[in-house]
């Protein structure tokens, strides 16, 4: 891998948008065998935001995008492109990211989905850091967005308790700051030999929606929790050395870790075999679950709005999704 280029790349905006409604534990007990207390001590969720029928991925998604337009003081007729990462899409085809593109207005914008599930947004920000660092484009915006609660078998309590729906972006600027600031690299990878871990089995091309599929319920995410939380662990810290070794840092050199929220126990093994103090990762999931690609922009705006990065800050973000695909990125402020 040679570092690039150009040109760098910097988030000069960032935005979130959570559905109003909370299901909270309390409010799962009512329906399935789990508890607060197991569904605490095992993940750190208390509760978690479901979207209303009249909301989709690109509803939360272009909400987060205008606030992070506001934010950076731009317009949405400067964006070059869009970049929309989700599982959850709107429909099948066009992409969630034209209709967000129409919701903005955005009128310049070339716009299309990614899909790397919880990964997403760590993949799309290193698309639009190459678009940016080669020349090609200015202003990128960045989405992640899910509507989970749409997947969700609610009967499986190994499964429905862990997700929640929201949408985060982040702007991305071309920046005359010069290689040292802004997106200093992203690392990105997939094993396909994971598929079955973590998978929404039907409603589309293997298996089309048909009554079997759906007395089945194919459509719902099915997951192997506990390998998912072993290759978790292991990836986001694999990948978590590899992104700091590339830009000649060490771990006492991050000043916020910002990673998935999948579980807070993953979070704090990750901690624990990096050596880094637990009270160097923003952790939010308590307030919204696995949001999915959402997770890590809504949890750096959360990061950003608290004063936790400062100008300067080295801030270090970590995924793992299905596929499985996983990743990092340094970012200095
Ligand atoms: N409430 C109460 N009991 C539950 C439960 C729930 N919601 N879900 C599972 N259980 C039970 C199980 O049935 C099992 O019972 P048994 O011992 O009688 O068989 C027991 O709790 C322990 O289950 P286990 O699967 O070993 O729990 P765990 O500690 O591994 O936690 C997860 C389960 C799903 C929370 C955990 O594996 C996890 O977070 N995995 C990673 C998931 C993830 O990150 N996915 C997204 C990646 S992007």
């Amino acid at each position: 891998m040679n570092k690039p280029s150009l040109y760098q790349a910097e988030i000069v905006g960032t935005g979130i948008y959570l559905p109003e409604k909370v299901l909270t534990n309390a409010d799962l007990e009512k329906s399935l065998d789990t508890s607060d207390e197991w569904i605490f001590t095992r993940t750190g969720i208390q509760e978690r935001r479901i979207a209303q029928k009249d909301e989709s991925s690109s509803t939360l998604g272009a909400h987060a995008a205008r606030n992070a337009l506001i934010q950076a003081g731009m317009t949405p007729e400067e964006l070059d492109l869009i970049i929309m990462c989700t599982s959850t899409p709107d429909v099948l085809y066009p992409s969630t990211a034209c209709f967000v593109q129409k919701i903005l207005a955005a009128s310049k914008a070339a716009a299309y989905d990614i899909s790397a599930v919880c990964s997403g947004f760590v993949f799309g920000l290193s698309i639009a850091e190459q678009y940016i660092k080669c020349g090609r484009y200015e202003n990128i915006m960045v989405i992640g967005a899910e509507v989970n609660s749409r997947i969700m078998d609610w009967t499986d309590r190994t499964t429905c308790i862990l997700f929640g729906d929201g949408a985060g972006a982040a702007l991305l600027k071309r920046t005359e700051r010069g290689e040292t600031v802004g997106i200093l690299s992203t690392h990105i990878y997939s094993d396909g030999n994971y598929t079955d871990t973590l998978m929404v089995p039907g409603g589309i091309g293997r298996e089309p929606v048909n009554h079997e599929a759906v007395d089945s319920k194919m459509y719902c995410l099915k997951m192997s929790g506990q390998s998912t939380f072993k290759m978790a662990v292991k990836r986001m810290t694999e990948v978590s050395r590899e992104c700091l070794a590339f830009n000649g840092l060490s771990t006492e050199d991050v000043d916020l870790v910002v990673p998935h929220q999948a579980n807070r126990r993953i979070i704090e093994t990750i901690a624990g075999k990096l050596e880094v103090s637990i009270d160097k990762f923003f952790i939010n999931i308590h307030k919204y679950g696995n949001t999915s690609a959402a997770s890590i922009p809504i949890a750096l705006h959360e990061a950003r709005e608290s004063g936790k990065i400062q100008p300067g800050n080295l801030c270090l973000l970590t995924v793992l999704g299905a596929g499985l695909t996983w990743g990092a990125a340094a970012i200095r402020w």
